[in-house]
């Protein structure tokens, strides 16, 4: 389980302060797929990385799993993404010198999971492994930084805007696919989203705006990918 409680942050540039989180609370079950809605600017890729204990929130509290992420210190939280947290990036980070396999291979180096082949394929990336993501399309890096993120089989699985540069159809069957991994492996995950359509793939929903939560809701049924409007 993700609990936040008041949780603040601000961005300061040496002369303003910007608050960005103004105090959010929310709570997402373990092995559910929560969503997060919310206008551009709105805090919640500042959220996502104070839960996911990237950057460290200036206050209230944030337990993941049992664990303080408000009481660790750097190395602290260092290790603790290691072993919970798979993070998919808005702006892909991508190592430029590693092949497509070498990318989604060192994802799967850290749980020591084989089936990082299947992966590949099944994001359509089959026959461009061996190319850099120099290379790539910004849709196929897109995808090459799901796979690096889903082979490492995290405990929590935190996805920012991961069908942004996707076209309808690669994006519909990339959720699919992460849903459904989704489904069968029990893990908990945390999609940004700006298609408001997403939230009905979600067992809950987070509304943020201006830096609070605005609404939250739960679904009862649970639509695929290919259901949702687009
Ligand atoms: N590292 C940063 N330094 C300064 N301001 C930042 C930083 N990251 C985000 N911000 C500011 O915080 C606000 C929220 O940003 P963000 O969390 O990225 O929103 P969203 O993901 O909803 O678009 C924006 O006004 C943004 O300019
Ligand atoms: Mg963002």
């Amino acid at each position: 389980m993700i609990l936040a409680e008041n949780v603040t942050k601000s961005y300061t540039n040496g002369k303003t302060i910007t608050p960005v989180l103004k105090g959010v609370s929310l709570r997402i079950k373990k092995g559910e797929l929560a969503v997060i809605l919310g206008a551009s600017g709105s805090g919640k890729s500042t959220l996502l990385s104070v839960l996911s204990g990237l950057e460290r929130a200036d206050g209230g509290n944030i337990t993941v799993s049992g664990e303080n992420l408000s009481a660790m210190n750097e190395k602290q939280l260092t290790d603790f993404r290691k072993r919970k947290v798979g993070f998919v990036f808005q702006q892909y980070f991508l190592l430029p010198h590693l092949s497509v396999e070498g990318n989604v291979k060192l994802g799967a180096f850290l749980a020591d999971n084989r089936e990082y082949p299947e992966i590949i394929e099944a994001l359509g990336l089959g026959d461009k492994k061996h190319s850099r993501p120099a290379e790539l399309s910004g849709g196929e890096q897109q995808r090459v930084s799901i796979a690096r993120a889903l082979a490492k089989k995290p405990e929590i699985l935190f996805l920012d805007e991961p069908t942004g540069a996707l076209d309808e159809n690669t994006g519909r069957s990339v959720l699919d696919y992460i849903a459904k991994l989704q489904t069968e492996l029990g893990f908990t995950a945390v999609m940004v989203t700006h298609n408001p359509f997403a939230a009905d793939m979600a067992d809950s929903v987070i509304k943020m705006n201006s830096g609070n939560i605005a609404e939250t809701y739960c679904n009862e049924v649970r639509k695929s990918a290919f259901e949702i409007g687009w």
